[in-house]
């Protein structure tokens, strides 16, 4: 008896480390935005755009931060800026596994002088599903975005392209900035996929059909037989279920 349930105990171990690894609560791209792609964006920010504070896109309380947020008046500038961050994020294959991303609004850009900060808070749901941001620059002291995972405080340490890329409703914040100013772009992106086991079960037949070659068949019985096209089979059966 003893026995069998440390048997299931142990069994109940593995089903939830692997639950966990399909289920893995943020993405970090280390070089995101590559060194043109950023001077590109400040070309625009310093031609175009005009810094206002950042309470505008917050309507909390007035002290849960400080910084400040670009404004466009010229739409066309601000497309092309937007254009430049997802070109980008297209080519990342990462991030689409992860978000199964549907489609982002535009890229907010944001600068957090010395002494700025941004205290924990949950982005509204109306946001959408995975919440991005993107580091412009990493002269600064502080500045770190904070994650509540699994329990505790996960600090993601700035450096310039690098990206994280976690699901809207994880509580968070951005550390005070003690030297320098912190520029990113955040931006919120809405998925396919809704319901966390479907988006386990596709994270799942992901990883296993990036380690399979799908082959050229002569015949649909060959077809059938080869485990790289039936979890292609499964792959585009759970995205017709929620495209
Ligand atoms: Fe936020």
């Amino acid at each position: 008896m003893v026995e069998s349930q440390e048997g299931q105990r142990e069994v109940s171990g593995v089903v939830e480390r692997t639950r966990k690894e399909k289920m893995k609560d943020h993405l970090v791209i280390e070089e995101n935005l590559t060194p043109d792609d950023i001077n590109g964006i400040y070309y625009i920010i310093d031609q175009f755009g005009n810094w206002v504070d950042g309470s505008v896109s917050y309507s909390g309380t007035d002290d849960i931060k400080k910084n400040l947020q670009i404004q466009f008046v010229d739409q066309y500038a601000y497309q092309k800026l937007s254009d430049i961050v997802y070109n980008r994020m297209d080519t990342h294959r990462r991030f689409h596994h992860f978000t199964v991303a549907k489609n982002s609004n535009r890229p907010l850009i944001t600068r957090t002088p010395t002494g700025g900060y941004y205290k924990p808070h949950n982005d509204v749901a109306s946001c959408g599903d995975f919440s991005t941001t993107i580091y412009l620059n990493d002269e600064f002291e502080g500045g770190e975005l904070c994650l509540w995972l699994n329990d505790e405080e996960i600090k993601i340490k700035p450096k310039k392209g690098k990206s994280v890329t976690y699901k809207t409703d994880t509580p968070h914040r951005v550390s005070e900035v003690t030297e320098g100013h912190r520029d990113a772009v955040v931006f919120w992106t809405y998925s396919f996929i809704k319901d966390p086991f479907d988006m386990m079960m596709y994270r799942g037949l992901t990883e296993v059909s990036d380690r399979l070659t799908i082959g050229t068949y002569d015949t649909l019985a060959e077809a059938q037989d080869d485990p790289a096209f039936i979890i292609d089979t499964l792959q585009q059966a759970l995205l017709r279920k929620v495209i």
